[in-house]
């Protein structure tokens, strides 16, 4: 979920559901804004896109010069008006990212609250209210609310005859607090204030804050004054147009050539990968622990075959929400590096604290330079990929993986693995990607073709070998993600001990396998389908069409490259395939069901 607050010296509504619109990459189930005018508090709150909210603002407009606003990506509670935020009684309004924890205990001491939501931010607001009704003033009876709450939030607080005053608070979500001229903003992320103002203060973990026009009065967890810096942020107001495109997704697809050519120019502007900003020594690491979530996870997986092959390096590769929970041994030689495209989402941050002070160093390759585990990192590598804003990764996902196989570059000739020759060679290989990419872009139209019978199957299965695995995870869940068919990505060898049960005319299964080493295996391994009736769709490339294309259903023949660095590649056609899949399904590609662009609660 988002939030934001603004103590503004105009109409705040308009402001409010800009910010918003900033944050609908973290939910979009519904949204909501409160404002305090002439002491009154009133709220407006929609289910679904922002657009409903804003809609019926143009029927009911909420007048007011401060307000709290929300977009919600439902926990407890599934999304209806009841559910959305802003939460109130009668003198409090509540914003909130995060989970409650007690909530429930909570509820049970608040006897003779009237609940009107499942949610367990009402609770909040029931009771501060509890302790306004026990005499207790707004800044005091917010203090006092915020002892009683248990795990990670963000909150932000409106008053009842309060015009100049939001209280804001942070236990395990970011908060940031922005200051303009004699206006003052709080906020999810900086990115949101950004039209407004980009003079920011991060709250800490535990830290709460009175804003008032005047400024922030910020305590920490023990209620002492504390001074957090104030830092200027040089974030370019995001642009967020489709330039021409149907949707973000396809626009951002189209991106990639430009992007990742940007990206490995940043960290190879020659022969050699230089890091630009500290540095990273691999030489003495005995071990890469890789921590993600989604498709930056498969962006890892794809990285471990970089990192051990070239590099001898071994990789541990988890999903955030297992590894922070299993509490893995993590050695003081172990490099943990975090890929997140928000550098927001909440399972990959607790993971990354998790490994804070046990591994050697702390690394994290984001596409958001101010987010929160961009600034908890010893080294935050920036992948260059500009906002991303379909909900399915794309661009990002490819950028992720040219810093990654930069990095394993790296590491390779700090073990002492490559000499000069062959980091020059290797760089070759990934600078002739971005024009390769181009024209596998001018299939677009072959796969538009191929994904008609794609949209009408049930299941459709992914098969990979070797770094091809991980990219027949993706290509499955970017499937799902948008067209909500069922898709599952599998390693071609593991087919045949459990998965080919699912085999028949009926399931189209896409094979990624450019003609590499492991080539004759994959290909056996299709023949296996086929043998079943299989619907097979061979992505490869020439020499790869020209021996095993006999019997297939249909072949995409892509561009040749060096197979080490061939998943850049072959992103193209599983984006593809998904994204006209989608299409062809009607579904809501930009913004798919259920799905939030970063999930900041875990
Ligand atoms: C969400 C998105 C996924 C994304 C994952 C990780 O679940 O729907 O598309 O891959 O979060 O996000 P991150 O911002 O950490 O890369």
């Amino acid at each position: 979920c988002g939030i934001v607050g603004v103590l503004g010296d105009h109409e705040v509504a308009p402001i409010l559901v800009e910010a918003l619109k900033r944050l609908e990459y973290r939910g979009y189930d519904s949204a909501g804004i409160a404002t305090v005018q002439n002491g009154a508090l009133d709220r407006r709150r929609a289910v679904g896109k922002l657009v409903n909210l804003s809609d019926l603002l143009v029927h009911e407009p909420l007048p007011g010069k401060s307000g709290i606003g929300h977009t919600r990506w439902a926990t407890h509670g599934g999304p209806s008006v009841a559910n959305a935020h802003p939460h109130r009684t009668g003198r409090v309004a509540v914003v909130h990212n995060g989970i409650i924890e007690n909530f429930r205990d909570l509820r049970d001491r608040l006897k003779g609250a009237v609940f009107e939501s499942e949610t367990d931010t009402e609770t909040v607001a029931h009771l501060c209210e509890s302790f306004l009704d026990d005499g207790m003033p707004p800044r005091m009876a917010a203090a006092e609310t915020l002892k009683h709450l248990e795990g990670a939030f963000a909150l932000a607080f409106l008053f009842e005859g309060e015009e100049d005053l939001i209280v804001a608070a942070r236990k395990g979500s970011p908060l940031a607090i922005g200051h303009g001229d004699g206006e003052m903003f709080v906020g999810s992320d900086a990115i949101a204030l950004s039209p407004m103002t980009n003079r920011i203060t991060y709250l800490e973990e535990g830290d709460y804050a009175f804003v008032t026009r005047a400024g922030a009065e910020i305590f920490d967890a023990e209620g002492r004054r504390a001074n957090r810096d104030l830092r200027e942020i040089s974030s370019k107001s995001a642009q967020i147009d489709k330039g021409g495109h149907r949707h973000f997704m396809v626009k951002e697809i189209f991106e990639q050539p430009t992007v990742l050519a940007d990206c490995l120019t940043h960290y190879a502007p020659g022969d050699a990968v230089v890091i630009p900003e500290g540095s990273v020594d691999f030489s003495r690491t005995d071990r890469l622990i890789l921590v993600a979530c989604g498709t930056a996870h498969y962006a890892c997986l794809v990285a471990k075959y970089w990192f051990e092959q070239l590099a001898g390096l071994p990789c541990d590769v988890d999903i955030a929400s297992e590894f922070r929970y299993r509490e893995p041994p993590v050695s003081e030689q172990a490099a943990a590096l975090f890929v997140s495209q928000s550098g927001e989402t909440a399972d990959t941050l607790a993971a990354l604290r998790y490994a804070t002070g046990k591994a050697a160093h702390i690394l994290s390759v984001v596409n958001v330079a101010e987010s929160s585990i961009a600034r908890e990192s010893d080294l935050a590598l920036p992948i260059l990929a500009g906002v991303e804003v379909g909900v399915a990764s794309t661009k990002a996902f490819l950028c992720q993986l040219g810093v990654l196989a930069n990095l394993a570059i790296l590491a390779a000739r700090q073990k002492g693995r490559i000499d000069a020759r062959r980091e020059a060679e290797l760089l070759h290989t990934l600078r002739s990607l971005p024009a390769l990419i181009n024209q596998s872009l001018a299939l677009e139209d072959e796969i538009r073709r191929g994904t008609r019978a794609l949209a009408r199957a049930q299941t459709i299965l992914f098969l990979g070998r070797g770094p091809m695995f991980p990219m027949a995870l993706e290509g499955a869940l970017k499937l799902k993600e948008i067209s909500y068919i069922h898709a599952e990505g599998y390693a071609s060898g593991e087919l045949k001990h459990g998965p080919i049960a699912l085999v028949d005319k009926t399931v189209p299964v896409v094979v990624l396998a450019p003609r590499d080493a492991l080539f004759d295996k994959t290909i056996s391994n299709m023949q296996e389908v086929m043998a079943r009736e299989g619907r097979v769709w061979l992505v490869t490339d020439k020499p790869g069409a020209a021996a095993a294309s006999d019997g297939v259903w249909k072949t995409l023949t892509m561009p040749q490259v060096d197979p080490i660095f061939a998943p850049l590649l072959y992103a193209v056609p599983a984006q593809l395939i998904a994204y006209h899949t989608a299409l062809h399904k009607g579904t809501d590609v930009d913004q798919p069901r259920n799905l939030a662009k970063s999930v900041t609660v875990e």
